[in-house]
């Protein structure tokens, strides 16, 4: 018993003798903030995830078409008149972004047009491929060179997009538009990876927003999600389809 006690004695000495080795940390550390770009910020999920991401410090730029009134509310740097899914305003959006690093770029503006067999709008259906698929793969490329090793790029897809996940048809254009982001989405991990760039492919939940005429849950719950995901997305994980609850979700 004695000699427990003893062993014991001289196992706290060393830890007090290691504590005591251990430097004092300095008193001011430099902490590196956390860039992050969301489009389609003045409304919807994009908002609250660009309120979120600032209001837990990070350096947000919202970028849009037009600026809403609780876009700017939040003090957050806005470039807007930047339409996703035209070419021409890329070389503004870059203007404008000059040689920022990005450490997390977040395409999430996005559209929907209710559709149905016999009566399908092509042009309609071609908008859609614009912004939704053609956008977020303009907007990633036009800012390839703000990206770097340990940079993160989220699509905010839809799980209507899943092939395997389809049970009830409908929605054409906008269903085969997330479709093909997803292949977008997997070729650009692809790509990027050599670069130490991690994709992911977001899916928000049904969100109560004008996407969906306020059905589903508050926008801020799916944005905590989503921001939880990208938080959690690396090299090893990049690619990933998931819903924003954490699960992955079948292509
Ligand atoms: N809500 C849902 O349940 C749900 C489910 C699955 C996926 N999603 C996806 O989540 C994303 C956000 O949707 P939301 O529900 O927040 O929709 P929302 O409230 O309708 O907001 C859409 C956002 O995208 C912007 N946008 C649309 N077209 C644009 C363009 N050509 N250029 C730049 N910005 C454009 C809008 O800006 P303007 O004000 O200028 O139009 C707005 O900021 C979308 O990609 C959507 O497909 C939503």
């Amino acid at each position: 018993m004695r000699s427990l006690f003893d062993q014991l004695r001289k196992q706290l000495a060393r830890q007090r003798r290691r504590r005591k080795s251990i430097p004092p940390s300095p008193p001011t550390q430099e902490i590196s903030m956390t860039t992050a770009l969301v489009t389609g910020c003045n409304r919807g999920i994009g908002f609250q995830l660009c309120k979120q991401l600032a209001e837990r410090g990070d350096d947000v730029i919202g970028v849009c078409r037009s600026e809403s009134d609780e876009l700017n509310q939040l003090g957050i740097r806005v470039i807007s008149g930047i339409d996703i899914g035209r070419g021409d305003a890329m070389p503004r959006l870059r203007a404008a972004i000059g040689d920022q690093h990005i450490d997390v770029l977040v395409n999430n503006a996005g559209i929907l047009r209710s559709d149905k067999l016999g009566e399908l709008d092509y042009d309609e259906m071609m908008e859609q491929f614009r912004v939704n698929t053609l956008g977020p793969l303009r907007v990633t490329e036009a800012l390839l060179g703000n990206l770097g090793e340990g940079s993160k790029v989220a699509i905010i897809t839809s799980r209507v997009g899943s092939i395997e996940d389809n049970t009830s048809g409908g929605y054409y254009g906008y269903r085969a538009s997330k479709t093909a982001v997803n292949q977008i989405g997997t070729n650009l991990k692809h790509d990027l990876h050599p670069r130490g760039i991690a994709v992911a492919l977001l899916h928000p939940g049904l969100v109560a927003t004008d996407m969906t005429g306020r059905q589903g849950i508050a926008p801020a719950d799916s944005a905590r999600g989503l921001i939880q995901r990208i938080d959690a997305l690396n090299l090893d994980n990049s690619g990933g389809f998931w819903h924003a609850e954490g699960y992955a979700l079948p292509w």
